[in-house]
């Protein structure tokens, strides 16, 4: 089968071209990666033309053998849906996680994104934390999220709790809350390892002064996710840009009954007392 004609390849290119139409990926900004279904691997492999093995730059042996599809280093968004077999490319990963190659895809030469790093130790941790059902993992440059991280304190329960505060659907979307990660350089390891600690506990990270990670089930709900973190964030923006108090918000006990109606769980934690 045609790589570009399977259903997994059209809800990423359709998920990369709406992250472009938000505004997130101005020129190569952003990246987005899957990890194929067995099946998916078996219905294209015919495609496939392994080129030369590349460290990954860090280790992941859980992910031995996993076949991913990702964006490349220094492509743009707004390319993906013109250019697929320019833009993206299918990467095995090798026996030990340890080592990567291209086997379809980015035809003019490239690699997977810079972020590759983070995007595989992320996907590892929610591999094990949800018995292989989280498969994506997109970082994106939220506008709203990235000028928050000037004014607000760089701390999961600060960024949580107002997050939550911005619109009622926030702890049902993401009830484990938001983490931080202070500003570091990115594509490299040690980035990687902060943000991949963080998504033991979260399924969204936040890059100080760059930009989100989300990670999930399938594309709609990773999509979803970054999407409901960023409008949360405009309007606490918007918010902001009125005067630098509320009115009235959402209190500790509205949160606790939602939690009891929606049947999720809120840690208490960012139920703090203002
Ligand atoms: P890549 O073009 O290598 O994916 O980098 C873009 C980016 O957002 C880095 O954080
Ligand atoms: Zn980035």
């Amino acid at each position: 089968m045609n790589v570009l004609d399977t259903e997994f390849v059209k809800g990423f290119i359709r998920m990369a071209n709406d992250g472009w139409e938000q505004g997130w990926h101005e020129r190569n900004g952003g990246n987005l990666s899957y990890r194929m279904k067995e099946e998916e691997v078996a219905s294209v492999k015919e495609n496939f033309e392994p080129k030369e093995w590349q460290p990954i730059g860090t280790k992941v042996p859980e992910l031995a053998g996993e076949y991913f599809l990702v964006t490349g280093s220094g492509k743009y968004f707004r390319n993906v849906i013109i250019k697929p077999e320019d833009s993206i490319c299918i990467a095995e990963i090798d026996d030990k996680g340890e080592q990567y190659r291209i086997v379809w895809g980015l035809v003019n030469g490239g690699r997977p994104t810079s972020e590759f790093p983070s995007h595989l130790m992320n996907h590892e941790v929610k591999k094990i934390a949800t018995n292989g059902k989280y498969r994506v993992i997109y970082h994106a440059h939220t506008t709203n999220i990235i000028a928050l991280t000037f004014v607000l304190p760089l701390d999961d329960k600060v960024f949580t709790r107002e997050l939550w505060e911005m619109a009622t659907e926030c702890p049902v979307v993401f009830p484990d809350g938001v983490g931080v990660v202070p500003w570091m350089v990115p594509g490299g390891r040690d980035i990687a390892v902060a943000t991949s600690e963080l998504m033991k506990k979260y399924d969204l990270a936040i890059w100080a002064h760059h930009g989100m990670f989300a990670a999930g089930e399938d594309f709609d709900l990773t999509f979803g996710l970054m999407h409901t973190a960023e409008k949360s964030a405009e309007i606490l923006v918007k918010m902001l840009s009125m005067r630098p108090d509320k009115l009235q918000t959402i209190t500790p006990d509205n949160f606790r009954d939602l939690a009891k109606d929606f049947h999720v769980t809120l840690p208490e934690e960012f139920l703090y007392e203002k």
